[in-house]
């Protein structure tokens, strides 16, 4: 290897005040040329890029290894800085170059399999396996060091705040947080396993019984579940808990660190106190329990002016106690074919929706999906309760509540990134508040927590616990919900073991299971439980959102893919006999 050179200046950070001065600069070399008897090197640092010349009093020896430059090579070089004679306004070093006096090559590359440009357009799977030339890219740079700043602006608050850092363990007890666990098998215990933790849940609300008052770790946390464009199966919490709250205490202290939050990583103000909804309101209004409130579409109930007609699906839904709700599309009638209202009646199905109704209004006459079963005043009639002026398309649902609300929740953000009203630079947020306590579950045919079986109920809702009217149960839960996405979400917590141990029951455990899987947690709050209540942020989606991007995996250094691979090291990966055997594991693959 050449000798090492000693930098004395990052790349990016070069000006026209610099003139003059002899610079050290070590990187990578991003783009070279020859220009007559010149060469030119782009070098690349973490800061930005600048030009070197070599030639014009450089020694031959340094010019005959300039050569033999091509990109990516590591290097340093020595030179001064001096003005350039044409100059490049696209890039903040472009008023100046360094003229080089020596050259070190660290070591050589191979061509890149992908250009190390912000605008390669290689596909996400190339890029994900040579991570590490992707993370060269300007973009990758700039976001991780945005991340990084943003463990800072975290730090400050919640140390200001008078919130003490703790680290819970990684090899934990299987949490039942709603994913499936990833298991560890243990070998000095065989037949045993450890969790990863999908939260540090317990482990925070026994840090309140242990007497911290106030916690909060940036926690890794890890869940087996389908992977989508916002979600990893190993992502970070900013997680918190804090002693003698009520909901409005953490709430107040959650929305003054996201004010902090985007004011330092965006200059953004964020007028407090934050808009709040309740659970309720934002399914019937946005069909979603994190809305989108960057644009209207609002779901509109329809009961009163569907029914009466001779149309057996609106009539059935009604009977069956279900909703007729729709959405207007404010000029969309122009902007959406048949064939487009037929895309969306396909996609919908994913959420059960057995079909829909559309109608546009025009000029001269209402047009419909149903017009066979509603003359032009039945029609009008549903027009006007939705507000809709000439130009508009109506699209309906009938059907159970929860079909409804998922099908026309889906549409309205669907249509609206269609017509590109989501602006990734507006920020638009609410804390939903007042969640259902439990949620029935077709799939396990009983009742699940909504939010987890530590939240507490309203003290009010206690009593249907007696009664078993569990779907009048609502809980002490809020999320904050930022264009959309589920940024965080938090509850006061049951603090007295015998609500707890009811609440476990209602949910199926047997008191075997209870004893097993929570006993010492249980016991814990026989020993003087302080009331308490907390919170987790996703620490990836607030960077996401606050970066711009829709890609959880761009803020994450190394992701995994659709698949929970990591397409560079190739994990997971089958391990040998010898392994299994130390660990008492065998495998057992069904077809
Ligand atoms: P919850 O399960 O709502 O609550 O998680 C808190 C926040 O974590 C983020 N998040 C994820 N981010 C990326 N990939 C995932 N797979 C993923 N899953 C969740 C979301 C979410 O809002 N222990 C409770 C918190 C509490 O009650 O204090 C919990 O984990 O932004």
């Amino acid at each position: 290897m050449d000798k090492l050179l000693k930098r004395t200046d990052y790349c990016g950070t070069l000006r026209k005040e610099d003139i003059g001065k002899k610079v050290v600069v070590n990187g990578w070399v991003a783009k070279n040329r020859r220009l007559g008897g010149l060469i030119f090197a782009d070098i690349r640092d973490r800061s930005g890029i600048v030009q070197v010349v070599f030639g014009e009093g450089t020694p031959a020896d340094v010019i005959e290894k300039a050569e033999a430059l091509r990109s990516e090579f590591s290097v340093g070089v020595v030179g001064t800085v001096r003005e350039r004679e044409s100059k490049n306004n696209d890039i903040p070093t472009g008023y100046i170059e360094i003229l080089a006096e020596d050259l070190s090559v660290y070591s050589k590359s191979e061509t890149p399999p992908i250009y190390i440009k912000d605008d390669d357009n290689a596909a996400g799977e190339l890029r994900l396996k040579y991570r590490y030339l992707d993370l060269r890219k300007p973009i990758m740079q700039e976001t991780l060091a945005f991340r990084s700043k943003m463990y800072h602006v975290i730090r400050d608050f919640y140390y200001e705040n008078g919130f003490i850092e703790v680290e819970t363990p990684v090899l934990a007890k299987p949490t039942p947080e709603g994913a499936r666990d990833y298991l560890v098998p243990s070998r000095v215990n065989p037949g045993m396993f450890y969790a990863l933790p999908q939260s540090p849940q317990q482990f925070k609300q026994l840090l309140m019984i242990g007497g911290f008052d106030r916690y909060f770790q940036i926690a890794k946390c890890y869940r087996d579940e389908d992977l989508r464009a916002d979600r990893q199966p190993e992502f970070t919490q900013i997680d918190l808990e804090m002693s003698y709250v009520d909901q409005d205490d953490v709430i107040d202290v959650q929305e003054r660190f996201l004010q902090r939050l985007f004011k330092e990583m965006k200059g953004i103000d964020l007028k407090l106190p934050l808009p709040r909804m309740s659970w309720d309101e934002a399914m019937n209004r946005y069909g979603s329990d994190k809305p989108d409130l960057r644009f209207g579409f609002e779901l509109v109930d329809l009961a009163n002016v569907a029914s009466g007609s001779e149309f057996g699906v609106f009539n059935d839904a009604l009977n069956n106690g279900g909703r007729v709700m729709g959405i207007n599309i404010n000029g969309g009638s122009e902007k959406f074919s048949r064939k487009d209202i037929d895309k969306m009646t396909e996609a919908i199905k994913a959420f059960k929706a057995k079909g829909m109704v559309w109608i546009r209004k025009e000029e001269a006459e209402i047009k419909s999906s149903v017009s066979k079963f509603f003359d032009q005043a039945a029609l009008d009639k549903i027009c006007n309760k939705m507000d809709a002026k000439v130009g508009d398309l109506i699209l309906i649902v009938a059907d159970k509540k929860e079909v409804v609300w998922a099908s026309l929740g889906f549409l309205r953000r669907d249509i609206a990134s269609k017509l590109e009203l989501l602006n990734p630079n507006e920020y638009k947020l609410l804390w939903v508040v007042d969640f259902p306590m439990f949620e029935w579950s077709d799939e396990e045919g009983r009742y699940m927590a909504m939010h987890h079986p530590f939240t507490s109920p309203k003290k009010e809702h206690i009593k249907y616990l007696e009664s078993g009217e569990l779907d009048k149960i609502y809980a002490d839960a809020y999320d904050i919900v930022i264009n959309g996405y589920e940024a965080g979400g938090g509850s006061i917590r049951i603090h007295d073991s015998e609500l707890q141990n009811r609440i476990f029951e209602v949910l199926r455990l047997t008191p075997e299971e209870i004893k097993t899987r929570f006993g010492f947690f249980i016991d814990a709050f026989k020993y003087g439980a302080p009331p308490h209540g907390g919170l987790a942020f996703g620490l990836d989606r607030l960077c996401m959102l606050l970066v711009g991007t829709d890609d959880i995996r761009q803020v994450i250094a190394f992701p995994k893919n659709q698949n929970a691979q990591c397409v560079m090291s190739e994990a997971p990966t089958i391990v040998n006999q010898k392994d299994l055997d130390i660990l008492s594991v065998a495998i057992n693959i069904k077809e």
